[in-house]
């Protein structure tokens, strides 16, 4: 069995929780690879006693699962009430301008990949972003280029 096989399959078998269901599946291969690929389906369709359309169904509603490999390391910007109130729209700026996009997405690189977030639970450090999971909290435009430059983005990069 081919490594990505094996991962898929750990992830899915390996559920701690006691009610397993196509969602939890997903996102347990979501943890794991940080996507979804075909194999995915296939296997969580058959632990789950469920037909391949029933799994791209869930799939296909949730606009957080991503059916393609992300980047290197993964950024999240919060721009929810909490955050927007207090300045996520200029981190945001700040953020796009620093990573090269006009928007949320993955650097040609394949280096990072940007998605905004409604509410990243710490709506007391607000305005946050995240990196690799990893938040960071009241942070500034500033701030947030000049972390996301010791990633590799930044006007110097490629
Ligand atoms: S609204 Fe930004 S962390 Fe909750």
């Amino acid at each position: 069995m081919d490594g990505l096989k094996e991962r898929i399959r750990k992830a899915v078998h390996n559920q701690p929780q006691p009610t397993v269901t196509i969602l939890s599946s997903l996102l347990a291969v979501e943890d794991e690879l940080g996507y979804i690929p075909p194999e995915a389906v296939d296997e969580v369709a058959g632990f789950n006693r469920a037909t391949i359309n029933d799994v791209w169904a869930v799939v296909s509603f949730y606009p957080n699962f991503r059916t393609t490999p992300p980047g290197q390391h993964r950024v999240e910007v919060c721009w929810g009430p909490s955050c927007h109130l207090v300045g996520a729209m200029p981190v945001i700026a700040a953020v796009l301008e620093a990573v090269g996009l006009p928007a949320e997405g993955d650097t040609p690189d394949g280096r990072l990949s940007l998605r905004y977030n409604t509410c990243l639970g710490a709506c007391a450090q607000a305005p946050v972003m995240s990196i690799d999971h990893h938040l960071i909290g009241r942070i500034t435009p500033e701030q947030a280029r000049n972390r996301l430059a010791d990633y590799g983005a930044g006007p110097a990069t490629e």
